[in-house]
């Protein structure tokens, strides 16, 4: 099973099993992870299921497409590893990665 750990803006840490074929934001909600509202419910619409990722796990995955790019230039604190966690799909690859929370979603 892929574990995927969340880290909210305090530290906090939740490591959860994380179903391949997944969303991540979809692991994040089903395991009531704190730290995202993903209102639109994955439908590349809201912007609040935004996390950072680490170096290595961004590099591994499919670039964001023009629509999350746009998405995501519109967060409050975008960083270069920012992501939209509706649009990444839990793989065996992605074990052990860590999505950071913002500080807000809004
Ligand atoms: Fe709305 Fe990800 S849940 S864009």
């Amino acid at each position: 099973m892929t574990k995927i750990c969340f880290k909210e803006h305090d530290g906090t840490e939740h490591v959860v099993d994380a179903k391949d074929g997944e969303s991540v934001m979809r692991i994040a909600i089903e395991n009531g992870v704190p730290g995202l509202q993903a209102e639109c419910g994955g439908n590349l619409s809201c912007s609040t299921c935004h996390g950072y990722l680490e170096q290595k796990f961004y590099d591994l995955l499919p670039k964001p497409d023009e629509n999350e790019e746009m998405l995501l230039d519109g967060t409050i604190d975008p960083e270069p590893t920012s992501r939209l966690t509706c649009q990444i799909i839990v793989t065996p690859e992605l074990d052990g990665m860590v999505v950071r929370w913002p500080e807000s979603q809004y």
